[in-house]
């Protein structure tokens, strides 16, 4: 293990890669994404309250200012695909639905703004979105002046009918440089990574990516279940594209929205995706009717010291360091107003699902940590402090089925 640590500290020496200029996504985003939760209903007759609308998106800005969510960090309220009508309009412009959007998108980028949030759009690189709403190919332009002109803050570009890897290779950057063409900071988000590996079976370019994009989805679409959010984790840590050296500000690996106070995942399982999106600094975009969520996923998404890990000014992708039938460990290097310099956030994970917590026993020295006067240790979901160990000293983790514990560790000087 002590080798994975030397090896951490120089790829973050390395690290620097050229990442997309707009000034935005400095650190990972965070906000709330239409699709994995409401997905592509559009029945506002049937389903008014849950349809696809104006009114749903409004609805969820206010609670994110109202419970907190905004000042916690979550600022993008982001539009998925289904917003369109099913043909360009006679200019040859995206148009979105006028019963389900009666005030234009302009009208709506305005009431977010008002409440000091920002408005997320999606388009398709292809010839139709996903859900066979008009693509972008062949009005890339068009559309990025058509976004901009309504105030739009982001946009999420798929690539569902992209026609062929040289499209994909293509469309990405032609799509950043007209946004950049704009003249309005529009971050940046993109399947690039994602479409290239699944569908083409190309390795991507993840230099070439960060310079056009400030994130990208790499992996499939997460869905409202624990196999899922597990997949995306065991993704990152078999780390076959090296995905830490182009994490930094303004251009981030996107596992996906988070599904925490959905269906699907257990309360430990939820702690285990908020922990590790956050020791990953992964783009922290809730999916979740935030009208009835439950108070404890609230409170994980609320969780200051976990948003301090996630946002932390080292700015680095935490490495998996070790993976057995039972655990694994992942380590993130931090540094800021919180956590001194030499600071880790050290992730037990535990895969199996023995009905019983189960301790993981280690030392820091065999962490890699050799601080010679020790280190104090915080459990970092409630912050309580677990006293003061040695490089030597045994520590006991107990790990929940399927669950996470997580710490940090300031040397002691
Ligand atoms: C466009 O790109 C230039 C050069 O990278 C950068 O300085 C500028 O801020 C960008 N503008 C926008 C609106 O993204
Ligand atoms: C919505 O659902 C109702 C009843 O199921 C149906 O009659 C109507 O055509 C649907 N509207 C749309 C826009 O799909
Ligand atoms: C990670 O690597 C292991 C071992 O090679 C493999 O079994 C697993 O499928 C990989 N996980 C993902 C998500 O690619």
């Amino acid at each position: 293990m002590t080798l994975w640590f030397e090896i951490i500290i120089l790829v973050f020496a390395l690290s620097g890669t050229e990442s997309l200029d707009n000034g935005l996504a400095l650190t990972p985003p965070m906000g709330w994404m239409q699709w994995e939760r409401f997905r592509c209903n559009i029945n506002c007759t049937d389903d008014p309250d849950n349809c696809i609308s104006e009114r749903l998106f409004k609805t969820m800005a206010d609670i994110m200012v109202s419970d907190g969510y905004r000042d916690a960090g979550y600022k993008y309220v982001a539009i998925d695909d289904c917003w369109m009508t099913s043909e360009r309009g006679p200019d040859g412009k995206l148009q979105p639905d006028p019963v389900r959007f009666p005030n234009g998108m302009k009208h709506l980028a305005d009431y977010i703004h008002s409440k000091g949030l920002k408005l997320g759009i999606y388009g398709d690189m292809g010839t139709m979105t996903c859900k066979k709403y008009p693509g972008s190919k062949f009005y890339l332009e068009l559309d990025a002046q058509t976004f901009a002109s309504w105030e739009v803050d982001m946009l999420k570009l798929d690539c569902c009918y992209a026609g062929s890897l040289v499209d994909v290779q293509t469309g990405f950057p032609a799509m950043s440089q007209y946004l950049n063409n704009t003249g309005r900071p529009i971050l940046y988000a993109c399947c690039w990574a994602a479409c290239e590996g699944l569908y083409y079976k190309h390795k991507p370019d993840y230099k070439a990516i960060a310079k056009h994009c400030n994130m990208w989805r790499n992996y499939n679409d997460l869905q409202d279940a624990w196999k899922y959010v597990y997949a995306a984790i065991d993704f990152y840590g078999n780390n076959t594209a090296h995905f830490q050296e182009v994490v930094g500000p303004g251009a981030w690996n996107d596992p996906d929205e988070l599904i925490v106070g959905d269906f699907g995942l257990s309360y430990d399982q939820e702690r285990v995706q908020l922990g590790m999106w956050c020791m990953m600094a992964s783009p922290l975009f809730m999916s979740v009717d935030l009208r009835n969520i439950r108070q404890t996923s609230k409170d994980l998404l609320l969780n200051k010291n976990l948003l301090r890990i996630h946002s932390d000014e080292l700015l680095v992708q935490a490495y998996r360091i070790s993976k057995d039938n039972l655990f694994e460990v992942w380590l993130r290097p931090l540094r800021s107003q919180y956590f001194s310099d030499g600071s880790f956030a050290v992730a037990v994970l535990r895969h199996d699902d023995y009905g019983m917590p189960f301790p993981f026993i280690t030392t820091l020295q065999g962490l890699g940590m050799k601080n010679k006067a020790g280190y104090k240790v915080t459990e970092a979901f409630d912050g309580k402090n677990m006293g003061k160990f040695l490089p030597q000293d045994q520590l006991r983790f107990p790990v929940n089925p399927t669950g996470i514990f997580l710490v940090t560790l300031t040397p002691i000087s």
